[in-house]
C-alpha cells in the first residue's frame, strides 16, 4: 500500500549515508509499489549539482548497493524521474529561497539531517526561518547523537528550539531490523514466553553484535568514539531494553518508549572489572586499529565485553552479558536467554540435565533457535540431550522470508507514516547517556587501555574470564 505523498529533503544527500543506505532504501521501497507516483525526493548538500547529475550520482549508488534482481533499469529511470537536486550552504543563506520554493506545503514534508549534528542547529533554524517547515514537518537524525550527556542535552536543546519532540525521529538503525521488531511481537505475540521471562526463570541473556570488519576509513571518527560510544550506548542498549522491559499496553510511541526508559533507568552503574575493552591487534597485512588511527597511543576500544544488572522486580540477580567488537571470527548478532536448569531432576544426575536456551537470531541468519532436552534415543537407561527446535525465517516462510528489507527501508517509511515507535525519545537518548558516562570517564580518569586481541579470534581472553569467574560460557561466534 503506497504512504501519502510526501517531500523529502535530505540535507547531505550527496554523503556516504546518503548513496549507501536512504536512497537505495527509497527506491526498493519505490519497487515495492510503497512510493506514491507524485512523491519527491530532494538532495540538498554543498556541492553544485544539478538534477541530472544528482540523478546520474544516484543511479551509480543503486548499481553498487541495490541487489542484482532488484535492478530493473525502467524502475530505475522512473524512480530517479522523482528525484531532485539544489544546492545549499547550511551556514549561509544561500539556495534557502530555491528550496523554499521547491518543497510543497500540501504533502507530508520530511528533512533528513544526513549531516554531522554540528550543523543540527544551522539546519533547523533556516527551516523556520524560511518558512519551509511548519508544525508538522518531520525532521530525522542520525547517530552519533552527542558524545555525552551534555552534549546529547546540547542537541535535544537546538533541535527543541525549532521542532517539538513529536516532530522529532532519532534514528537508531537497529530498530529497523526486521528481526529486532521480531523480537518484540515473539515476547508480547506468544503466550509461551512472557510467564517465564524474568530472573526466577532465566539465568542470564548474552547479547551479541560481532562484526568481522575492521575500522577502516571511519578510523579519524572512530578513535573518538569507541564501541562504547559506537555500539553500547545506542544498538546494544536498545536490544536490551527490548529484551528487558515490561509489555507496553499497547505498541504506539510513548507506550513502548516508556517501557525502555524504564529499564536504562534500572540499570545498576557497571564496576570495572564487570567491563573488559579490547583493540585489534595487526593481522597479516598489518592491518591493526592503531594503522588506522591518527594517534599511534590511542586508547579506543574496538572490542567491549560487560555485564550489566538490572535492578527491578523482573531482573534482579539475572544479568545481562553485552559484547560487540570488530574484526571478530565471525558476523554474528543474537540474543540468548539461557534459563534456568529445572529445580530438581527426576531422572537423576547421571541422566545429565541441560537447561533450555532460547536464541533469536538478528543476522546474517535471521531466525529463532530454542534447545529443548529430550532423551536420548536408544534401550539404555534414560540419557537426557537437548536438540534445537531451529526456525530460520528464510525457510519458515517461504522467499517472502528470505526477503529481510532493509532497516532504513522500514524507518524512512515509518516517518512518512508519522509513527515514531521505531525512534528514541529524546529522554531516553540522555538516559543512556547517562549511564555510559561514568564509565567512559572512569576510564579516562585512571588511564585504563584496552587489552590487544587477535583480528579472528572471539576477542580478548579476559573476555571468557569475565562469565567463566560466575559459572557461566559465552556462545561461540560463528
Ligand atoms: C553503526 C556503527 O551504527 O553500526 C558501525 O557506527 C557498525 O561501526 C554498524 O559497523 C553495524 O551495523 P549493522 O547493521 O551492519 O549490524
Amino acid at each position: 500500500i503506497p504512504v501519502e505523498s510526501f517531500d523529502l529533503v535530505i540535507f547531505g544527500g550527496t554523503g556516504d549515508l546518503a548513496r549507501r543506505k536512504v536512497l537505495p532504501g527509497l527506491y526498493r521501497r519505490f519497487l515495492a509499489g510503497q512510493m506514491p507516483e507524485d512523491a519527491r525526493i530532494i538532495g540538498a548538500a554543498r556541492s553544485d549539482l544539478d538534477d541530472t547529475g544528482f540523478r546520474d550520482m544516484i543511479r551509480e549508488a543503486i548499481d553498487e548497493f541495490v541487489s542484482d534482481d532488484k535492478r530493473d533499469p525502467k524502475v530505475i529511470d522512473a524512480f530517479l524521474a522523482q528525484l531532485h537536486y539544489t544546492p545549499i550552504d547550511a551556514k549561509g543563506e544561500d539556495g534557502w529561497d530555491t528550496l523554499a520554493k521547491l518543497v510543497r506545503k500540501d504533502v507530508v514534508q520530511a528533512f533528513y539531517f544526513s549531516v554531522g549534528p554540528s550543523l543540527f542547529g544551522d539546519l533547523a533554524t533556516r527551516l523556520h526561518k524560511h518558512k519551509i517547515a511548519n508544525a508538522e514537518s518531520r525532521i530525522v537524525v542520525e547517530k552519533p547523537f552527542g558524545r555525552d550527556l551534555e552534549s546529547a542535552k546540547a542537541l535535544n536543546a537546538v533541535l527543541a528550539d525549532s521542532f517539538d519532540e513529536h516532530q522529532i525521529y532519532r534514528i537508531d538503525h537497529y530498530l529497523g531490523k526486521e528481526t529486532v521488531q521480531n523480537l518484540m511481537v515473539v515476547r508480547f505475540a506468544n503466550m509461551l514466553f512472557e510467564p517465564i521471562w524474568n530472573a526466577q526463570y532465566i539465568d542470564h541473556v548474552q547479547i551479541t553484535v560481532a562484526e568481522t570488519v575492521g575500522v577502516g576509513g571511519r578510523g579519524g571518527y572512530y578513535d573518538k568514539s569507541g564501541a562504547m560510544r559506537d555500539m553500547i550506548q545506542n544498538h546494544l542498549m536498545q536490544l536490551l531494553c527490548l529484551t528487558a522491559m515490561e509489555p507496553p499496553s499497547d505498541f504506539e510511541p510513548d507506550a513502548v518508549r516508556d517501557e525502555k526508559l524504564k529499564v536504562i533507568r534500572a540499570l545498576d552503574p557497571v564496576k570495572p572489572d564487570s567491563i573488559v575493552r579490547g583493540q585489534y591487534n595487526a593481522d597479516e597485512d598489518q592491518d591493526s586499529y592503531i594503522a588506522h588511527s591518527e594517534n599511534p597511543e590511542s586508547k579506543t576500544e574496538s572490542y567491549i565485553a560487560m555485564k550489566v544488572d538490572i535492578s527491578n522486580w523482573r531482573w534482579k540477580g539475572t544479568p545481562f552479558y553485552l559484547r560487540t567488537g570488530k574484526r571478530l571470527k565471525g558476523r554474528m548478532s543474537e540474543i540468548v536467554v539461557h534459563f534456568k536448569e529445572v529445580p530438581h531432576s527426576i531422572f537423576g544426575e547421571e541422566a545429565g540435565s541441560k537447561a533450555n536456551v532460547l536464541a533469536i537470531r538478528l543476522q546474517p541468519d535471521e531466525g529463532m533457535d530454542l534447545r529443548v532436552t529430550i532423551k536420548e534415543p536408544g534401550p539404555g537407561g534414560m540419557r537426557l540431550v537437548d536438540v534445537p527446535l531451529d526456525m530460520t525465517f528464510a525457510d519458515a516462510l517461504g522467499p517472502e522470508g528470505a526477503d529481510v528489507p532493509d532497516a532504513y527501508e522500514r524507518l524512512i517509511m515509518d516517518v512518512i507514516r508519522g509513527n515514531q515507535t521505531l525512534f528514541m525519545r529524546g529522554d531516553e537518548v540522555e538516559a543512556a547517556w547517562a549511564w555510559t558516562d561514568p564509565i567512559i570517564n572512569g576510564w579516562t580518569s585512571r588511564g585504563d587501555k584496552p587489552v590487544p586481541y587477535d583480528p579472528g579470534t572471539s576477542g580478548p581472553e579476559d573476555a571468557l574470564m569475565l562469565l567463566h569467574r560466575d559459572g557461566r560460557r559465552w556462545r561461540e561466534i560463528k
